[in-house]
């Protein structure tokens, strides 16, 4: 069984990234079957604070330990998955702090692995979609995949609503609908699951050759 992670970036309270999540999660339980399954993961259940553990991610956990409950249980988490759709905030035109806080507990549990990037704001969070796809990318050796899906609110009542109460309105939903993301999305997806396959191709070469 393959599981991919829908990580809920955003930590604050309301948070426009739990209604934005359903909305993709809603969409891909279709892609959902014996062999593949798409789990939300919220960040903010985590409650991590800024970064306070004595060793760099990178030595655990050949050389060192974690020493702090929240960052075993984090930790455990991550490296439970085979794949990974960030649904991410943009703050103030940028990566937001306590989804970087929590990409940069883990290091090993990361590599390798295909990841998806889903960004939302008012203008779809396109510098924090960027960003994290370079940390992940290039620090964290991950398999970023080729579609980036930027989510705008739609202008109005629906950016006031998602911005100051954490909801998503109708006009947004509909909007994406109109502009195809929910296409963008299941590519993005096919994209992590192709990187699995590939994956699970060459593990079945290397376990004949054996
Ligand atoms: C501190 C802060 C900075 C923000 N800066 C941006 C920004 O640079 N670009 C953007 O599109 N939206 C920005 N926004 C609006 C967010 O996209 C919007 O509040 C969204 O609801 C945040 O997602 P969340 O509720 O899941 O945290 C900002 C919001 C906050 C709280």
């Amino acid at each position: 069984m393959l599981r991919i992670a829908l990580i809920i970036g955003s930590t604050r309270t309301p948070r426009a990234g739990s209604h934005v999540a359903t909305w993709v999660h809603s969409i891909l339980k279709t892609r959902s079957s014996d062999s593949l399954t798409i789990e939300p993961l919220s960040i903010a259940d985590f409650n991590l604070p800024v970064y306070d553990e004595p060793v760099m991610p990178a030595m655990v956990p050949a050389m060192k330990q974690f020493t702090h409950e929240h960052s075993k249980k984090w930790s455990a988490a991550i490296a439970s998955f085979q794949g990974y759709i960030f649904v991410i905030p943009e703050y103030n035109y940028g990566l937001a702090g306590g989804t970087k806080n929590a990409v940069d507990y883990l290091k090993n549990e990361w590599p390798g692995k295909p990841v998806a990037i889903i960004s939302y704001g008012v203008h779809g969070g396109s510098k924090a979609n960027e960003q994290l796809a370079e940390s992940l990318g290039i620090v964290m050796q991950m398999k970023v995949v080729p579609t980036k899906v930027l989510l705008p609110f739609a202008a109005g009542s629906d950016l006031m609503s998602a911005v100051n109460e954490g909801r998503i309105g109708d006009a947004s939903l509909k909007e994406w609908e109109e502009n195809g993301k929910k296409d963008e999305i299941l590519k993005a997806v096919a994209e992590i699951a192709e990187v699995l396959k590939l994956e699970a191709k060459v593990e079945d070469v290397l376990e004949r050759k054996e």
